[in-house]
């Protein structure tokens, strides 16, 4: 074939078969204004077919739902961050209970806890979240899940939950015994760049181990660039690379992990019936 000639069919089945979901993206972040567009270009010329742009306080909120707007492919959620836990007030979450009935608005979150920085009072972050998880459960969305280093609250948090609530469990960085505690609440495990760092040991023990019906793959962009662009801004296009270091520990390939992903995401979601 000649260089650079691609034809109707080959394209048409790289559409097709090679399709990835960044499942967790900040890109209505100021990061991006100055090539947000040339983003979503290589976005899509790298197959991410689809992208959930993550609110975690009002005004990035607002961001996301403006963003899925203009684009048919972006949808957003709504949520307050553990680091913000303080600003959720109840017009706060009245006014995310409006917004969750935005045809784009398909999950809630980030919420959780975050005991690394601490950035809210731990009583307060708790109350935030459980507050968050009541909506979720009065609105029966799923929810996106921010943990750091609080494992040992959030989850008797969602098993006293259990069967009421759904959604992922967003960059996990706990090992295969928390992998486990997290798919016995019917949680999805939500895996990036991390993955891609050569010491990263115990997050591609879990890649490894996942079930592929609970898998999600995604960036969390402009953050946790993975290992080949490492230092530099992160972005949905490099979900790619997630994918191909996942597909390289599991023994499979990457269209497989790109198919999976995306059912996973669709299913959990709920973009198949919206
Ligand atoms: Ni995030």
């Amino acid at each position: 074939m000649q260089a650079g000639f691609v034809t109707p069919s080959a394209a048409y089945s790289e559409f097709i078969v090679q399709m990835f979901i960044d499942s967790h993206a900040h890109i209505q972040l100021s990061q991006f204004n100055r090539d947000r567009d040339a983003v979503l270009k290589r976005a899509h010329e790298a197959a991410v077919s689809n992208i959930l742009v993550i609110g975690f306080d009002m005004e990035t909120s607002l961001g996301a739902v403006a963003l899925s707007e203009k684009h048919t492919h972006i949808y957003a959620t709504v949520g307050m961050h553990p680091h913000d836990a303080k600003d959720l007030t109840q017009d706060v979450l009245n006014t995310f209970r409006e917004l969750a009935e935005h045809p784009k608005v398909i999950a809630l979150g980030e919420m959780g806890l975050d005991y690394y920085r601490n950035l809210s009072p731990r009583p307060v972050q708790k109350t935030a979240f459980e507050q968050q998880l009541d909506l979720a459960e009065e609105l029966q969305m799923p929810i996106v899940i921010h943990n750091r280093d609080a494992y040992m609250d959030i989850l008797p948090i969602l098993e006293a939950r259990q069967g009421k609530i759904r959604g992922v469990l967003h960059c996990f960085t706990g090992d295969v015994e928390l992998m486990h505690r997290s798919l016995a609440i019917g949680f999805h495990i939500g895996i990036g760049g991390i993955v891609t760092y050569p010491n990263a040991k115990d997050i591609q023990a879990v890649a490894r181990e996942v079930p592929e019906d609970r898998l999600l793959i995604e960036t969390d962009c402009p953050w946790l660039t993975p290992q080949f662009r490492r230092g530099k801004r992160n972005e949905p296009a490099y979900v790619r690379a997630v994918a191909e270091k996942i597909a390289e520990l599991r023994n499979t390939s990457i269209e497989t992990i790109g198919e999976i992903t995306t059912q996973n995401f669709n299913l959990l979601m709920g973009t198949c019936f919206k």
